[in-house]
Parts: C-alpha cells; sequence; structure tokens
C-alpha cells in the first residue's frame, strides 16, 4: 500500500494526491484521502485506481485544508470495494455508520494480526464496525483514546501498545488540524522535512516533488509532524533520534518524460543505471569497496556459506549471484525464496554469510528472513535500491544499486543494477579471500564497465523485437529456455510475461527440458532461447542440441546469441544478436530484448503495462 501525510501552507488535497500518483505502484485497489477543514474529517475513497478518486473528488469536491492524510490499497483483508478503502473513520457511541462523526481518520499499511481479538472487544463495548479491514479496528481505537481527552500522539502509542503485527498507520484527529501522528512497526514510512511543512509517505517518491530532505525511523516508533516541526518517540513516549539523508534522486526519476510507460522509460536508462552502480567502487589502489561494510576482513574471510534469499526478479538476480560467486571465490552457495527459507529451519551459524536482495528493501519476507538469520548468529549483506529503507538497516553490510526509483511494477533496471551489485558483491569476496588476483579483479570490472554501452547497442534493436511482438500478439503460451548463466534469463523473460501480458509462460534450465517440458511442444509454439556464447566448454554444444529438440517438434525459436555465432543460424526462426560478454555476464544483455518484447505485447493486448493487475511493487505482508 502507499500512504502519504501531509501538513503545511500548500492545499493538502494536492499534495496529497500527487504523492498517492506517485505511490500508485505500490497497490491500486482502491485509493482515499481524508482532510481536515473547519474542526471537521471529509473523506472520501473509492475502489480501484486513483483516477476513480480523482473523479468523485471532482464530481464532489473536498473543502480547502492544509492537513491531511492518503492511501492506494493492496487488499488483504476485505474485498477492493468502497467501503474497504481507506482512511477509515472512527465512530462516536451509538453511530456507526455515517462517516465523519468520528474524530479520527486512519490509513494502514500491513496485517494487524489480533484484530479479531480486538474487534470483539470493541462489539462487546456495542460499537459497530463497517467495514471488514482490520485498520477499522484501530481507527476506532484511536477514537476511543482521544475521546477519553489524550493528544492524538499519546492516543497513537497507547494504541500501537495493543496491536500486534506489522503496521504503518497515519492518522489526523478533526480537532487537532495542525497535526500528523504515524506509526510504523516492520512496515515502510519516511518522514519528508520541508520549510513550514512536513510530509510522511511509505516512501520518499511521496514528497519528493516537496523535499529531498529526508529522516528514517526506526521499528516501532510514533513520529508527529506539525508545520514546524518532528518529534519521534517510541511506543511508550520516550523521545527517539531518526536518521537524517539526503536523497540524491530528482523528480524527473519519477515522471516518464515522454514514454508511455514507465516500465519503457526505466528498461531505456538501465545503461545509465547499471553506469551508476560501478560508480566510486573503485579505491585510488585499484581494491574493490562496497557502500557500508560493518564486517571486518577477518570476519568476510571465515564465511563459509553463503545463502541468497530474495522474492521475484530479484530471486533471479541471486541465481546468477550463485554461479558467480561460487566461481570467483569457491565459497558454497544456496539460493532460496523469502518465503521458504525461514520454515524449512535452515542451518545458518556465525560463519554464514546471508545475503537479501530486495529493490524495495521491504519486502516482508525477505526482512522475515533476514531476522531469522540474525537469530542465528549470521551476518546479514543486503542488496537494495531504496536507502532509508528497513531491509538495510537491518543489515552488517549494504550494496546499494543506483538505479533510481523505479515505478513499474515489473522490475527491470532494478534486475540489472541487482546483478552489478552482485558481480561486485563476489568479486569484493574474492579479493578478501584471496582467491582471484587483483590483475583478474580488475578485468572483470574493466568488462562491466564496458556493459552500459553494449545494453545501449542492445536498445537500438528495440524496433525489431516491437515488431516480434505484434508479430506474437496471439501468442497462449511462450516457453523460455537457457542454460547457466542463461536459465536464470529464461525465468525472468517468462516472469515478465506473466506478470504484465498475463500470458502463459514458462522457463526452463534447457538440459531439463528432456525431462518433462518437451511434452508442451507442438507445432507453432514460441520458444526463446538464450544461447550461451561460444566458449571452450561444451555449454554452447549442449544449448544448441536443446534447440533442435524443440525445433524438430515444431517449436517456432527465437535465439538470443552473440554476434559471430554463426553455428545458432540454422536452428533459429528469428535471431535476436545480442554483445559479446563473458558467460557469466551475458544476463546483463540477454534480459533486455526479453524486458522489451514483454513491455511491448503487454502495450498492444491493452493491458495497464506498469501496474499489472493482482500486483504490487513492494509486498509488505507475509
Ligand atoms: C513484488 C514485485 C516484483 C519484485 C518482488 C520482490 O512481487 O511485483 O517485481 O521482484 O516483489 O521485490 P523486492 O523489492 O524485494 O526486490
Amino acid at each position: 500500500c502507499g500512504i502519504v501525510g501531509y501538513v503545511g501552507p500548500k492545499q493538502a488535497q494536492d499534495v496529497v494526491i500527487d504523492g498517492l500518483r506517485r505511490l500508485e505502484y505500490r497497490g491500486y485497489d482502491s485509493a482515499g484521502i481524508a482532510l481536515v477543514a473547519d474542526s471537521a474529517l471529509a473523506v472520501s475513497k473509492k475502489a480501484g485506481k486513483l483516477a476513480n478518486l480523482e473523479k468523485a473528488i471532482a464530481e464532489q469536491p473536498l473543502p480547502p485544508s492544509h492537513t491531511g492524510v492518503g492511501h492506494t490499497r493492496w487488499a488483504t483483508h476485505g474485498a477492493p470495494n468502497d467501503v474497504n478503502a481507506h482512511p477509515h473513520v472512527g465512530h462516536l457511541h451509538g453511530s456507526p455508520d455515517s462517516p465523519g462523526a468520528g474524530r479520527v481518520a486512519l490509513v494502514h499499511n500491513g496485517i494487524i494480526e489480533n484484530f479479531a481479538e480486538l474487534r470483539s472487544r470493541l462489539e462487546a463495548d456495542d460499537i459497530t464496525l463497517v467495514s471488514e479491514t482490520d485498520t477499522e479496528v484501530a481507527a476506532q481505537l484511536l477514537e476511543l483514546q482521544l475521546q477519553s481527552g489524550l493528544d492524538l500522539t499519546v492516543a497513537m502509542q497507547r494504541v500501537c501498545q495493543q496491536l500486534e503485527g506489522a503496521f504503518t498507520l497515519v492518522a489526523v484527529d478533526a480537532l487537532d488540524p495542525e497535526r500528523v501522528v504515524a506509526a510504523r512497526r516492520n512496515s515502510p514510512l519516511v518522514v519528508g522535512l520541508g520549510e513550514g511543512e512536513n510530509f510522511l509517505g511509505s516512501d520518499v517518491a511521496a514528497f519528493i516533488e516537496h523535499t529531498r530532505d529526508a529522516l528514517e525511523l526506526g521499528q516501532d516508533q510514533v513520529v508527529t509532524i506539525t508545520r514546524s516541526g518532528v518529534e519521534v518517540t517510541d511506543f511508550y513516549g520516550v523521545p527517539q533520534e531518526g536518521r537524517h539523508y539526503h536523497v540524491d534522486w530528482d523528480l524527473s526519476s519519477a515522471e516518464k518524460e515522454g514514454h508511455d510507460w514507465f516500465m519503457r522509460k526505466e528498461i531505456f536508462e538501465q545503461p545509465r543505471a547499471v553506469a551508476d552502480s560501478l560508480l566510486g567502487r573503485r579505491t585510488a589502489t585499484g581494491q574493490l569497496q562496497l557502500d557500508e561494510m560493518r564486517l571486518s576482513d577477518q570476519e568476510l574471510r571465515d564465511i563459509d556459506k553463503i545463502i541468497i534469499i530474495a522474492a521475484g526478479t530479484s530471486f533471479y538476480a541471486g541465481m546468477v549471484a550463485k554461479y558467480a560467486i561460487e566461481h570467483w571465490t569457491r565459497i558454497p552457495v544456496e539460493v532460496e525464496l523469502s518465503s521458504e527459507f525461514r520454515y524449512r529451519d535452515p542451518i545458518l551459524d556465525y560463519s554464514t554469510l546471508v545475503v537479501a536482495i530486495s529493490q524495495s528493501g521491504e519486502t516482508a519476507d525477505t526482512l522475515q528472513a533476514i531476522r531469522h538469520a540474525r537469530t542465528q548468529r549470521s551476518k546479514v549483506l543486503a542488496i537494495c535500491n531504496t536507502n532509508g529503507s528497513t531491509i538495510p538497516r537491518e543489515s552488517d553490510a549494504v550494496i546499494y544499486t543506483h538505479a533510481g526509483p523505479e515505478i513499474g511494477v515489473a522490475s527491470t533496471k532494478g534486475f540489472l543494477t541487482q546483478l552489478v551489485a552482485c558481480y561486485l558483491l563476489a568479486l569484493y569476496l574474492a579479493q578478501v579471500k584471496g582467491t582471484r588476483f587483483g590483475d583478474e579483479i580488475t578485468e572483470v570490472v574493466t568488462q562491466l564497465e564496458a556493459i552500459p554501452a553494449q545494453i545501449e547497442s542492445v536498445l537500438d534493436g528495440a524496433d525489431s523485437v516491437y515488431a516480434l511482438a505484434r508479430s506474437h500478439a496471439s501468442a497462449r503460451s511462450v516457453l523460455f529456455l537457457g542454460r547457466h548463466a542463461g536459465y536464470p534469463v529464461a525465468l525472468e523473460g517468462a516472469l515478465k510475461l506473466k506478470e504484465i501480458a498475463y500470458l502463459h509462460a514458462e522457463g526452463f534450465a534447457a538440459g531439463e527440458l528432456k525431462h518433462g517440458p518437451i511434452a508442451l511442444i507442438e507445432p507453432g509454439i514460441p520458444v526463446f532461447c538464450v544461447v550461451p556464447p561460444q566458449g571452450r566448454d561444451q555449454l554452447h554444444d549442449k544449448m544448441l542440441s536443446g534447440i533442435q529438440e524443440v525445433r524438430a517438434r515444431g517449436a517456432r525459436t527465437i535465439c538470443l546469441a552473440e554476434e559471430g555465432d554463426e553455428r545458432i543460424e540454422p536452428y533459429a526462426d528469428h535471431l535476436i544478436r545480442l554483445p559479446r560478454v563473458p558467460v557469466l555476464l551475458q544476463p546483463l544483455v540477454a534480459v533486455v530484448p526479453l524486458q522489451l518484447f514483454a513491455c511491448e505485447l503487454a502495450s498492444l493486448l491493452g493491458h495497464d503495462v506498469d501496474q499489472p493487475r493482482n500486483l504490487a511493487k513492494s509486498v509488505t505482508v507475509e
């Protein structure tokens, strides 16, 4: 979900709606706003995308106001309808279903786990709730605290003491028009610091238009913003310090800048994103360095096992990382989905390094996985794109990717920059462990530095990939084959199509074909084949055999192969040329045509490419 709060001289409605627009990628099942005006609440909320809310406000305007909160929802408890949309308002005793009757309006992200128990307590007290949400329970608890005479800050602290689960809450009180109060536990919230105005947001995109000074909050904290100040406490009122930081994203990075979709824009930003993620990684003496390293070289040398945890696209970056880390460091690496990790009782100890890969830094499954790892005394290193987010904060070391904000729900530049960070991590460990010589490391870094221009050359061929997408507009199923580092690329190519084109798409390890998936091949089925570079090993030959096997059964092969690879020609119904790069780095260039294909096909099919159905950019619930 996306959350915004504002207090200041501007029209709160404008600030909140603009903020929601920038956060809509976090959820778009419904949207809502609450403003404080003339000692009353003005609330508007609508199922569906933000545009529905804007239409409702145009038909029934809200009063001028300088204090407000807003929300875009990714539904957990209760269907995505108008009633369940946030904000939720408190009710006075005996007047349950007249919105606005109470003083408090609340928006929420997360899940309040003990809500059923709290709800029965309220109902026993003759308070009828109108929605099916856990949020309304919290709103009502706040209302009761306000009515008992507490101010909104103290009321929030008291309510948080009773809540279990994960939550970000942001509330306003109709009778206290200069204050917005928020709380967080295991769910994202940052403060935007302005002049004579202050902001709250699920992430900095909410307020980047107004300020780039931000305050990072810790766990279990309550924050009160007024026009002139920001006050942070714990749930018991004890003052706390937030960490100030400057946001180096500018507003243009949160705009489409002439592209039809954020996703397309982000695909084209990849050369820059990769280059930025490589900047400043070498010291004057040529040694590699990471962003935040709270582990000593000795601690790193003691690492005898690495477990990579991640979800979605980030998981596929982790699969590539396994190949790179094992190859360059000889440390065994496991890759595991965050959501599976802690439930299988993994074997961890102080000599295990857990690497969490997360674009957003907030994915709940990944966060809980690193917490589990820490309880087992393992070291945790995060690869993350979002400064101020929770996962890096709770890690011993961090490599930040510098992709800039990724707005399209389907990850593209996030993935490429994660790959870069994974290679850097592998090389860094090799440097510390001494498994590779300095000049070998320098050679790979130099190859990485050449990648942005090579991605650019792949992007120059976008039109022919778009034409390919047009000729596949009626495809019902698309398969992807890869080997070695090309296998995760095949999985990622398929995921992109599922996410945004809603097509049946599957990626396979080419060698596994004959053990089952080949039964899916029927005449005419399109099969993308990620062909490894021609090297001295047998990878390329083996891939050619796999391609022949599907072609013999009628598949139409679309082969991605490096320049100069002539042997592929007889086996390719369609050929996409890739720049020549070492096999381990090939995912950086090979995934790009697959992203372009998915983006174009989804667009042709008339889907909302940036906000695909049922998905959210950042899944902050387990
Ligand atoms: C969601 C998004 C995916 C993303 C995954 C992991 O499912 O829709 O695009 O890959 O979360 O997100 P993270 O922020 O942890 O990388």
